[in-house]
């Protein structure tokens, strides 16, 4: 027989691994709502080889850039947002081009890629699939979570892995080392 103390010890554990945060997956990263407005563009990238065609804009939150360097790894508390933007399309159905050659962004955003960093987020990988201290979020332009689960972000740590020595990053290193910092 289940005495009344007993089971209420095992009510409290069982409340506390539900409360207990994931140590590691997609959840962990907050869909950053103000990036648009509050962070910086750093980069901007055409993908005319994409359906529909598109322009990727790569933002990063002020604060951890004005800290960066190429020299050192980007600091705990690093965003860095990659915006999916439909690019303008002319009567002919391809991109539109303004004066200097460069595709048109509409405002219409297809996908928002986002990955942060946080000490001891790393910790919960295998050193096969970690990538250091970033994690991984996929999210729909209304901030819907498109990767809930570790097995939709494997593909995002194993692409970025190609880059561990630039920080696990395609285009913000690189633009730091650009940039001279
Ligand atoms: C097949 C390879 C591949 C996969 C998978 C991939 N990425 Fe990337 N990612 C790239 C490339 C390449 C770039 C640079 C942009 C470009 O060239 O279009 C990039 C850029 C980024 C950036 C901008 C910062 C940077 O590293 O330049 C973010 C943020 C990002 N990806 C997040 C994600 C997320 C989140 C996922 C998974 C949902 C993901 N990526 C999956 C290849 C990949």
């Amino acid at each position: 027989m289940i005495t009344g103390t007993r089971c209420r010890a095992g009510l409290m554990m069982a409340v506390a691994l539900m409360a207990a945060p994931a140590l590691a997956g997609p959840d962990l990263v907050e869909f950053p709502k103000d990036y648009q407005t509050q962070f910086i563009v750093y980069n901007t990238i055409e993908r005319p080889d994409r359906t529909p065609n598109q322009i990727r804009f790569m933002y990063v939150n002020p604060a951890a850039h004005r800290a960066a360097s190429a020299s050192r790894p980007a600091p705990s508390g690093t965003v860095l947002v990659m915006e999916d933007r439909a690019a303008k399309l002319g009567a002919d159905g391809q991109p539109e081009r303004d004066a200097a050659g460069r595709m048109v962004p509409t405002d219409r955003v297809l996908a928002i890629a986002v990955m942060e960093k946080r000490t001891g987020w790393g910790a919960g990988y295998n050193a096969e699939r970690r990538n250091g201290e970033w994690e991984y979020a996929g999210f729909a332009p209304d901030g819907t979570r498109r990767t809930t689960t570790e097995a939709q972000t494997a593909s995002c740590f194993a692409c970025h892995q190609s880059r561990a020595t630039r920080d696990w990053t395609f285009t913000y290193v690189k633009f730091l080392q650009d940039s001279g910092r």
